[in-house]
């Protein structure tokens, strides 16, 4: 029996791009699904074309940055399968804007998705691990966590408070059996620029290679069940985060130099 064979699932975001690829993959794996996002619509068409097992589907609309709404997401899982074994906090929202032109209303809101909702999901499902013996959280940051880069000062100032705030839970909550996981993912082919806040700032991106979400997906589903506390999507992706720690000058440099025209 795998990893995955029999688990509860909840994912966040999971009606298109990463979200949803987790969810392909994860019914693949035989495990049952808690799918959310906030259009109903949207979460009908993303459920309906997983191979998920009879009975094995729970999609419930929700807004990660609404308490209420994830109290009652949370309800609504445990009431259909009883228990919860790993949660995943996906759903974001990015931010583009030069640091001197960052708007509040918009970092407020990337805050309130990206910081505020994965807390929130924290909060609510931690004692439900507590109760079970154990459980696992996984946070889906950003390597800009790690490496911030033009542009995305405001949206890297977001999921590096999350990580902290994630590495924090993993030591309170690790005598009660939960597991926290934080992952790093680079640059993938999905919506996310399009969906997100401030500026485009077009003729300004970087260099940098996109993987596909299946991709990101299969990394992220096989390091959770490989026991990893943190998942890395390719090898230039940990390769910057270790040369940040490390080397942080010669970062900013190559950071730069994928930013020259
Ligand atoms: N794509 C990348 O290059 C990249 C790189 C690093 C990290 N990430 C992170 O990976 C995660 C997934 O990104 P993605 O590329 O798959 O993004 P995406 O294609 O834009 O999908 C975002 C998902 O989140 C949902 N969502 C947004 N706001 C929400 C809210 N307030 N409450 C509940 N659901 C919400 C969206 O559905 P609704 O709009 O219907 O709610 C959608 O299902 C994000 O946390 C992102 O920051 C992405």
């Amino acid at each position: 029996m795998g990893f995955w064979d029999g688990k509860t699932v909840l994912i966040t975001g999971a009606t298109r791009g990463i979200g949803l690829a987790m969810a392909q993959n994860l019914a693949e794996h035989n495990a049952s699904l808690i799918l959310t996002a906030r259009s109903r619509e949207e979460l009908d068409k993303a459920g309906g074309g997983l191979p998920v097992r009879e009975d094995g589907l729970l999609l419930f609309p929700a807004d990660v940055s609404d308490r209420d709404s994830v109290r009652r997401l949370t309800e609504a899982g445990l009431d259909k399968f009883g228990r919860i074994d790993v949660l995943i906090n996906n759903a974001g929202i990015g931010l583009r804007a030069q640091v001197c032109d960052i708007r509040q209303e918009d970092l407020e809101r990337a805050l309130k998705v990206n910081l505020f909702g994965p807390l929130y999901m924290i909060q609510e499902i931690a004692p439900v691990f507590k109760n079970q013996g154990g459980g696992t959280i996984v946070n889906i940051c950003s390597l800009g966590a790690v490496r911030p880069a033009p542009n995305i000062g405001g949206y890297s100032a977001s999921k590096a408070a999350l990580m902290s705030l994630a590495q924090t839970a993993r030591l309170e909550l690790e005598p009660f059996g939960i597991k926290v996981v934080n992952v790093f993912p680079g640059s993938a082919k999905t919506s996310f620029r399009d969906n997100a806040l401030g500026e485009a700032y077009p003729g300004n991106e970087p260099r940098l290679s996109r993987v596909s979400p299946e991709l990101v997906a299969g990394r992220i589903i096989s390091g959770i069940a490989g026991g990893k506390n943190n998942v890395f999507i390719t090898w230039p992706d940990k390769a910057m985060a270790f040369i940040s720690g490390a080397w942080p000058g010669l970062a900013d440099k190559l950071v730069s130099m994928a930013f020259k025209k």
